[in-house]
């Protein structure tokens, strides 16, 4: 894998006026997490957490406020939400849908997946639809190889599923969310 400089001196960080870390939020960091962990750099985890359950990707200025309110350095806490793959440093769809593309997903039928997807929604893998509703991403093994071609929609698990089950899945999911049922998964 290549490296890749990160241009973090020159970053502009786009600003609002209202924190993203809410009093709320730095509440549950001194009850329930900073009295658990030695460090507060141990807390950076638990914190970026937070921001990203909330608004379901972690903007720069909650960094930040993180890392002010830990007492720690802004690039530790870049370094830390830049390193792990789950941690979204920008906005995503209310949905987000994750095809497995290991080895059993693959041989069972995993790109024609990827496809239906792609086509149903007009986007390619790593993109959001304009309408913010879906994001398509591939991931190594979801741990359902025994059910492989294996997908993700939000946190629901589909298993054994063909290329028209999930156009039908997300026309479904689609209404749901016309219904106002998923906010940030
Ligand atoms: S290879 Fe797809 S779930 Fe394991």
């Amino acid at each position: 894998m290549a490296w890749i400089a990160k241009p973090s001196a020159s970053t502009k960080i786009e600003r609002r006026d209202e924190p993203y870390f809410t009093e709320a939020m730095q509440a549950t960091m001194r009850d329930e997490y900073q009295p658990r962990f030695e460090t507060n750099m141990a807390c950076i985890l638990p914190a970026l957490h937070l921001i990203q359950h909330a608004y379901g990707w972690v903007p720069k200025q909650a960094m930040h406020e993180i890392a002010t309110f830990l007492g720690v350095k802004p690039s530790d806490v870049f370094d830390t939400a830049t390193f792990y793959e789950e941690y979204w440093l920008k906005p995503k769809g209310k949905v987000l849908i994750s095809v497995c593309r290991s080895i059993a997903c693959e041989f069972c039928g995993q790109p024609d997946i990827t496809n239906a997807v792609k086509q149903r929604l007009n986007i390619e893998v790593g993109e959001t639809t304009d309408d913010d509703k879906f994001t398509l991403v591939e991931l190594e093994c979801i741990g359902a190889c025994g059910g492989a071609p294996a997908i993700l929609m939000g946190e629901t698990l589909h298993e054994s599923i063909t290329p028209e089950q999930v156009v039908e899945i997300i026309d479904q999911v689609e209404k749901d969310i016309d219904a106002g049922k998923f906010d940030h998964h």
